[in-house]
């Protein structure tokens, strides 16, 4: 069996947890506060179900255009049917660990919990990819699983989401360097805006 995000037993064991969790919730209400006043076009990052894309159109009824993408075909098939119907939503097939390719045009660029999927050395060249993304002035909100600061921590964390341990698919790195990344790629205003244990909203602006 698939138990990794290709597959559908990982993607519908998450589906059907997620809005259970409720430092999740506060946290995707911190990054809708985070965004700008006016968001015209959204692009959503390893968006798996559209969850955080729906999230901010439904905070933002200007969006014009909202792009999610994601490279599991079990997540981009609950995306699908997710916006089935709405013609402002972009819905596509794409390996973040491939150059993003999209007009530099975002009001928000938004991902959850995806980006910790990719090589330290990628989620760099991403930052610098997101940053071209956006409009002057636009925002990145990473709501992200973040590496905690000691085992003990990390052990908690684990036991406070309900996990005996890791991920085998994630790299997650600590808050500090990702800010360090995010500043480096030209992002202003660059902070970790929230955090829960190893649940980070870190953001910036173009
Ligand atoms: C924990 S889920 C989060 C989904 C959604 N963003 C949310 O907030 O509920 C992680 C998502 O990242 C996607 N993902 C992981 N690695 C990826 C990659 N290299 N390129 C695109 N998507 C990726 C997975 O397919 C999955 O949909």
């Amino acid at each position: 069996m698939d138990t990794t995000w290709q597959g559908h037993a990982k993607v519908e064991e998450y589906l059907e947890r997620i809005g259970r969790l409720p430092a999740r919730i506060t946290g995707e209400a911190e990054l809708l506060d985070a965004l700008p006043a006016e968001v015209h076009r959204v692009l959503d990052l390893g968006c798996g179900d559209g969850r955080l894309a729906a999230l901010v159109m439904d905070a933002h009824p200007e969006v014009e255009a909202a792009v999610a993408l994601d490279r599991s075909p079990a997540m981009l098939g609950a995306a699908h049917t997710r916006f089935a119907g709405d013609p402002r939503v972009t819905v596509a097939a794409h390996d973040m660990a491939d150059p993003l390719v999209v007009d530099e045009s975002f009001d928000a660029v938004v991902s959850g919990f995806a980006i910790h999927h990719l090589a330290h050395d990628r989620k760099r060249t991403l930052f610098d990819e997101i940053h071209a993304a956006l409009r002057p002035g636009g925002v990145f909100a990473n709501l992200e699983v973040v590496e905690c600061a000691t085992p003990a921590l990390q052990a908690e964390f684990f036991a406070r989401i309900g996990r005996a341990e890791g991920d085998p698919e994630d790299v997650c790195a600590p808050v500090e360097p990702q800010l360090e990344w995010m500043r480096a790629a030209g992002f202003t205003d660059v902070d970790c805006q929230w955090r829960w244990r190893g649940f980070a909203l870190l953001v910036g602006r173009k």
